[in-house]
């Protein structure tokens, strides 16, 4: 099936955060929520109203197919030779990282991830009273980068039982290498510290393919846990769906512990309905077809920026539909007044400032481009507009 993506939705009827009319001024867009803007695919919305016709929503059973639908899709797009037997549902990605961490940890033991980071890693650690520990990226002309030496040190901390690995990652759009992924393993064997791996923007790689971090050797696929799930892809985050990936049938064990704690299965018949046609085979076309789009809104982006509006410097993505702007090149002393300039061009984004503590994002925004591309484009030609304003 083809989709169009350049398709206006009507977001009045929903409950939507990101298009919350309660809050929105008119004619703002909304460039600030990690969603895209598109329709969810067909066969999504006819198993979920296949559902809805049933006359009573009674207590379900479940059956293989939740799992059998993970694993495949996880085999046919990302080439993990992946079991049923090792997925588990979730409610979320963060939920799921949540009880990997509280399976290998205790409280005061270490987590850690990189910075920027995605924020509820932070609030989830240290909600879990696990204590931070955070690496930064390094962002240079020709990528993002791994700082090893500073990695070294965090691993090598007795404290230190888990890195949370965002991959590819939020907000950067930086996809890892092989050879990152095999550093970390090497890393991860030597210092014993599990690595659980956010793979929920995995389906938006525009160069190459994405790696799952267990393919990368016996070690990493023992000594790991992957978490995913369609609400990304095929834009269905409203099902609160989720699985957790776990090879290694001890930590298996714990992690299904540590769900079964706070009877944490919170499956429903409409999000297990959602994902399984998301991953069975259904919308394979759909996520084809947005990953080639969200890939040319990307190279529209860039283009404009560097010719447009130059002291937005774009950290150009391998992935994601966020993507990270360097925008010191505007002048502002304050991160106030850059969020001002955004929001007074009725643009709404993310201030760098969310995903960091130690300075780094200050200067920086996070931009969602998962628009259809006339939105997009009015978007950029609002900041365009706003940046020809302060050069005068
Ligand atoms: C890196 C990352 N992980 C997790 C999530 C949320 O995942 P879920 O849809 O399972 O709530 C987001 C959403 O912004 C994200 O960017």
């Amino acid at each position: 099936m083809q989709y169009d993506f350049n398709r206006i939705l009507d977001r009045t009827r929903e409950r939507s955060k990101t298009w919350d009319f309660r809050t929105l001024r008119p004619g703002q867009l909304p460039m600030n929520g990690a969603e895209t803007h598109f329709a969810c695919p067909v066969p999504v919305r006819e198993a979920v109203q296949a559902v809805a016709e049933w006359e009573v929503y009674g207590y379900p059973y479940f059956t293989e197919d939740f799992s059998n639908a993970a694993a495949s899709w996880m085999q046919r797009r990302h080439g993990w030779d992946c079991n049923p037997r090792w997925v588990e549902f979730v409610s979320g990605i963060v939920p799921g990282i949540a009880f990997a961490v509280q399976a290998v940890s205790q409280p005061g033991d270490k987590i850690l991830i990189n910075t920027p980071a995605y924020d509820p890693f932070r609030s989830m650690v240290e909600a879990n009273d696990r204590v931070l520990t955070e690496s930064p990226l390094v962002i240079g002309e020709d990528g993002v980068f791994f700082d090893w030496e500073d990695m070294e040190r965090r691993f090598s901390d007795p404290l230190t039982k888990a890195f949370i690995l965002c991959d590819p990652h939020n907000p950067t759009g930086k996809n890892c290498t092989e050879a990152e992924l095999c550093r970390i393993s090497r890393l991860s064997e030597k210092y014993g510290v599990l690595v659980i791996v956010d793979e929920v923007h995995a389906d938006f790689v525009f160069y190459g393919r994405h790696i799952s971090y267990p393919t990368v050797s016996d070690w990493a696929r023992n000594n790991s846990v992957v978490v995913i799930n369609p609400s990304k892809t095929f834009n269905v985050a409203g099902f609160r769906t989720g699985a957790v990936i776990v090879p290694n049938e001890e930590l298996r064990a714990y992690i299904n512990k540590k769900i079964l704690a706070v009877k944490g299965i919170s499956r429903t018949i409409t999000g297990v309905a959602a994902f399984e046609a998301c991953y069975d085979g259904r919308c394979d076309d759909y996520a084809d077809q947005v990953c080639a789009y969200i890939y040319d809104n990307e190279q529209y982006l860039a283009a404009f920026l560097k010719e447009r509006i130059p002291e937005i410097r774009l950290i150009r993505p391998d992935a994601c539909f966020v993507c990270w702007l360097d925008c010191r090149g505007l002048g502002f002393t304050e991160q106030s007044q850059l969020m001002e300039f955004f929001t007074n061009a009725g643009v709404l984004v993310t201030s760098g400032e969310e995903f960091d503590r130690t300075g780094m994002g200050e200067g920086f925004v996070r931009m969602a481009y998962g628009f259809p591309r006339s939105q997009l484009k009015e978007a950029l030609e609002r900041l365009a507009a706003a940046a020809k304003e302060i050069r005068k």
